[in-house]
């Protein structure tokens, strides 16, 4: 079942129904201020940081689930709806919401007044903008009143929802001009206020939570809204809101546009006040500049327009045309759109990550890179440096760090040995991308402390030597507190409820990870290639060589006769072994080994993707292991805290299942490849919505697996490395357009049912407009000449370059 369309030309998914299985949301803002917004409306606004600067308040894990956000209300008579149906929950005559790229449109209708609400966050400013177009389309003249509130977060997100006996005494407000601003904590150490505006004259006002609602109502019915009466409150404390009211006749035909704004301004210290700091008078000035600067139709529409330019640019990178058109949507639409969404939200904050726990991680960010660095390769390059800022100089890192402080964050921890290999990962491809090898030489400090600098390529080197620093007695990378897998926790032993298998403390031991040396094994090569195009042979030849070593390793101690094995436990122990009784096979080692070519000579690799295929895939994905756990594994850990089929313990983690299709690409195997691809993948499954329930138009973290009693359903969409991966995997491997050191390579891998393909392709400022043919003389013609290899060399930028692929 479906409950909306994609509207491939404008960029969207219109929703038909406010009744998704789940809130389906969109993200609006790309720089600094950012919000979360579903299709009733629902979500949040913060400023750079989810948990430090968060604008509005949301009620998580609510009930029911998704109130608060946008709230608004149109009063007709003595009925009152709300164009986004929530917070009202009125039946509306018709509704949409066309979520497209950085923003969001409502619209709808009751009782002859048509609606259209336009939510987005303009290109280079601190605020949202939320235009509200009201229109009476009955014949006669009808008296409306026109509700607009925010429920104010008082910053810190955590502090909010915890700190009651602070929180209420110390909100405050200052009204002016049909703005309300609010300035909790301006007085003390905040340089930071926020506004909510609009652009004509309200007749009233509430900024007091309690008074807005009355005693025993809530946001479907304020007592305010009801009454068609503002107070004109002050909150002294409690919960500051903004809210304004605003009366209309409005004839036959007759409509009114109302712009509000939630803003965020930032001033000086020394700026900060309109006088004296003691009479408590905030500056206003840099507020009604950005307030006057939209309060025009012209201003915000030239906005909105400017924002589907950015992504016409944005986009414009990669076009395919392959005659598949739920291909073509995900790669030059949606995939894309949520790989920017990862690159500026990281895990942060999604409607399943709170925003006020996870900072920005470590290996997180590295991988989500891969996926966003073609689109924006001049702010991956900074992401590269702020990451590798928080390695230590032996090489490990921080898992995580906040985005506004750059510092690593001790709640996550360290320790994770997959970490440091990542960021070869991301350099290679950024490299690969830019040709700007310059970056190995910027200065990057280890931990963040200042006179630690060394030069980025010194950070390589350590993430390398890192592995190589902690082997184990099998020859294997030692896998820490976990690898890639957070919940392979071999070294925890926890017995504590609730203590966290992240953080808590490890025993020494010598269990190693079989993933980390396939990692090792493909990113080593990649550390290799770097270091011979800077001319050091002989640190290539020691890449080289321990990297054959460690090819070596895992086909002695990681080959289990038909797949790869985990890991080694703390007692030498195989894990995900024939020898074990659940837990006997595991995807990520079968994807990565393969992936580096291991067993690729020798038909292993072949032998490990049949397994991959017979005991983990089914209908909606292939699973990360089989058989699920039954019972928690004190020499295992958070992996078998989940019940069978879900999370970690076997669900389908959409995370890897692009590793097994890049294999199988490697592997020679088209059509599978192509349908690991198409099991998860949101455009071709958006008729089972009712059972995926997640947005059919963006990937989730898992999809419950083959044992779990809901099979097919998904859960944490959005902030998943799934978006980088399965980008890579289509546009690099499927479609076989991958940046390489030397330009750019071109080697699909697809179905016979794909014949004639079309690809524009910007790679280092030069237009590349490829075509694959199918015909039984292969082979490469660039302008009409072909090449002996599959890399098309680097064209001048602004050249445009005819590639003719015969396949
Ligand atoms: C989740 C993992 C996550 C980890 C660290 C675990 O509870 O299952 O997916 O990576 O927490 O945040
Ligand atoms: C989600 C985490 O963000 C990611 O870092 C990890 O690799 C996966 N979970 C698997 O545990």
């Amino acid at each position: 079942m479906r409950y909306g369309f994609f509207d491939d030309a404008k960029r969207e998914y219109v929703i038909e129904t406010p009744e998704t299985p789940l809130p389906w949301i969109n993200y609006l803002g790309s720089n600094k201020f950012f919000g979360l917004i579903s299709n009733t409306g629902g979500g949040y606004c913060f400023y750079r940081d989810a948990k430090l600067r968060r604008l509005t308040r949301y009620r998580y894990n609510n009930v029911p689930r998704d109130t608060g956000g946008r709230l608004y209300y149109i009063k007709d008579g003595a009925d009152f709806w709300s164009p986004t149906f929530l917070p009202a929950k009125k039946t509306l005559d018709s509704y949409r919401c066309r979520h497209g790229m950085g923003y969001t449109v409502f619209e709808s209708s009751r009782n002859n007044l048509m609606s259209e609400l336009t939510c987005f966050v303009p290109r280079e400013e601190n605020c949202e903008i939320n235009r509200l177009v009201i229109k009476n389309t009955s014949g006669e003249s009808k008296d409306i009143s026109v509700v607009g509130a925010v429920e104010f977060c008082l910053w810190n997100a955590v502090d909010d929802g915890t700190n009651f006996q602070r929180n209420y005494n110390i909100g405050e407000v200052e009204v002016e001009d049909n703005t309300i601003y609010h300035k909790t904590e301006y007085r003390e150490r905040r340089n930071h206020y926020a506004f909510f505006s609009v652009n004509k004259e309200a007749d009233g006002f509430d900024t007091d939570l309690d008074m807005f609602i009355g005693k025993f109502n809530d946001y479907e019915a304020p007592l305010t809204v009801m009454n068609g009466k503002s107070n004109n409150s002050i909150a002294h404390g409690w919960s500051p809101i903004g809210s304004h009211r605003l009366e209309y006749t409005l004839t036959p035909g007759e409509e009114v546009e109302l712009i509000f704004i939630l803003g965020y301004i930032e001033l000086d210290k020394a700026k900060k006040w309109d006088g004296n700091a003691a009479d408590g008078i905030i500056n206003k000035k840099p507020a009604n500049e950005l307030i006057n600067k939209y309060n025009s139709t012209e201003s915000v529409l030239n906005e909105l327009n400017a924002l589907s330019t950015y992504w016409d640019n944005l986009l414009g990178k990669y076009i395919v045309e392959s005659g598949d058109e739920k291909l073509d949507r995900m790669v030059n639409i949606w995939n894309q759109y949520q790989c920017m969404t990862t690159f500026n939200m990281s895990r942060s904050a999604s409607y399943y990550e709170s925003g006020q726990g996870r900072g920005m991680g470590f290996r997180d960010s590295c991988q989500d890179l891969l996926g966003f660095v073609h689109m924006v390769p001049e702010r991956a390059r900074e992401r590269i440096l702020d990451i590798a800022a928080i390695q230590f100089e032996n090489g490990g890192a921080w898992h995580q760090y906040q985005p506004l402080t750059k510092r690593g964050n001790a709640d996550a921890g360290m320790g994770f040995n997959d970490d440091p290999l990542w960021l070869i990962a991301c350099t290679h491809a950024y490299i690969s991308e830019t040709g700007d090898y310059s970056i190995l030489d910027e200065m990057v400090p280890f931990e963040n402390e200042a006179g630690t600098e060394k030069p980025l390529f010194e950070h390589l080197r350590a993430s390398f030597n890192y592995t190589l620093n902690n082997l184990g007695p099998h020859g294997l990378p030692l896998i820490g507190r976990a690898d890639w897998n957070d919940c392979l926790n071999l070294n925890c032993f926890s017995e504590e409820p609730g203590e966290s298998f992240q953080t808590c403390a490890n025993i020494e031991s010598n269990a190693e990870s079989v993933f980390i040396a396939g990692m090792f094994v493909l990113y080593g090569r990649q550390y290799a290639e770097l270091c011979l195009k800077l001319g050091s042979k002989d640190e290539a030849n020691r890449a080289y060589e321990a990297v054959e070593k460690m090819n070596e390793a895992v086909l002695a101690h990681g080959w289990d006769g038909e797949w790869f094995i985990r890991a080694y436990d703390s007692n030498g122990d195989k894990v995900g072994s024939k020898e074990n009784n659940d837990g006997k096979i595991f995807i990520e080692p079968q994807g990565m080994c393969v992936m580096a070519e291991i067993g690729v000579d020798d038909g292993r690799a072949v032998t490990a993707l049949k397994a991959a295929k017979e005991k983990l895939t089914f209908e909606y994905g292939t699973c990360l292991l089989a058989p699920a756990y039954k019972e928690y594994h004190l020499n295992l850990g958070e992996i078998t805290s989940y019940p069978p089929g879900y999370k970690e313990n076997g669900s389908v983690f959409c995370h890897n299942n692009p590793w097994l299709s890049i294999a199988e690409t490697i592997a020679g195997n088209p059509d599978e490849a192509f349908e690991i691809y198409r099991r998860i993948c949101p455009a071709y499954i958006e008729d089972i919505s009712e059972k995926h329930r997640t947005e059919p138009y963006v990937y989730s973290q898992t999809i419950a697996g083959q044992e779990a009693p809901t099979a097919g359903e998904a859960k944490n969409s959005w902030l998943t490395g799934t978006a980088a991966w399965t980008f890579v995997n289509v546009s690099q491997y499927l479609l076989g357009i991958r940046p390489n050191l030397d330009g750019l390579g071109i080697n699909p891998c697809l179905p016979e049912r794909f014949k004639k393909i079309t690809i524009k392709r910007i790679f280092r400022e030069a237009l590349y407009n490829i075509i694959f043919e199918r015909s039984n003389e292969k082979g490469l013609w660039v302008d009409g000449k072909k090449i002996d290899s599959d890399t098309v060399p680097v064209a001048p930028a602004k050249s445009i370059v005819d590639v003719l692929c015969k396949y």
